[in-house]
């Protein structure tokens, strides 16, 4: 446990398409850190439910669920039961089952063991909403982004755009708007900021900005740990 809370963690969290997926790859470079996209278990989460026909209502089932994933990882390519899934994760409506699924405390607490499991040396950058809060509360540097709701339709649109994805403008900042009420109003782990946060707002921001804000709180941060 000791050695394994020395390893240096890095949470980036905040609201939906606010940045942190860039963020966090581009500190995770820099640092030379691995990286945790938490929401990609969620995802799947919502993926199999509505792959599977379970009711995103159905916390005993969906929790199964989440306690059963066997995810690989390779490179930019999720398999799950033997599928390339990397693609249909990305999709909106997939978004929106994770954010449904994710309001069950089964599910989160199925969900926590492998996350943690990501924490390896020389250091891990772990993004989503709880990170800071409820996974890595003991991280050395804690980030919080966030983003006007216009910006953030702007850039998901253009991300799904360039994946050959469907994405409609005005249903997008709907669900945005949507995803935000519900990810920060569940009564388990909520979208909030970490005590003691950075607290960066990405809206008139460029991403090269964002990452060298961060990149030097980190390594003001990680300094003393390091020496
Ligand atoms: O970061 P994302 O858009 O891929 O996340 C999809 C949903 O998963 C998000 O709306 C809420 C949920 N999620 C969560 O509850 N906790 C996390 N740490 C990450 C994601």
């Amino acid at each position: 446990m000791n050695s394994f809370s020395s390893i240096p963690v890095v949470t980036i969290d905040g609201p939906a398409a606010s940045g942190k997926g860039t963020l966090a790859a581009g500190l995770a470079a820099a640092l030379g850190f691995h990286l945790l996209d938490s929401g990609l278990f969620y995802r799947m989460v919502g993926w199999k439910a509505l792959d599977s026909g379970v009711s995103l209502n159905d916390e005993a089932a969906l929790t199964r669920l989440a306690a059963e994933l066997r995810p690989r990882f390779d490179g930019e390519t999720v398999w799950l039961d033997g599928r390339d899934v990397s693609l249909a994760l990305r999709r909106q409506e997939v978004g929106t089952a994770a954010s449904t699924v994710a309001a069950w405390a089964g599910v989160r607490a199925a969900l926590l063991h492998a996350q943690r499991m990501a924490r390896r040396l020389p250091g891990l950058v772990a993004d989503g909403r709880d990170m800071g809060t409820v996974v890595f509360p003991d991280a050395v540097c804690k980030i919080f982004i966030m983003a006007g709701v216009e910006e953030r339709a702007q850039r998901r649109h253009k991300q799904l755009i360039e994946k050959g994805l469907p994405s409609n403008i005005s249903t997008l900042l709907q669900e945005i708007g949507e995803r935000d009420a519900r990810d920060a109003g569940r009564d388990v782990a909520p979208l909030k900021a970490a005590p003691g946060a950075l607290e960066i707002d990405t809206t008139k921001l460029d991403a090269p900005t964002v990452l060298a804000q961060a990149l030097a709180y980190c390594r003001s941060r990680l300094a003393p740990a390091n020496g």
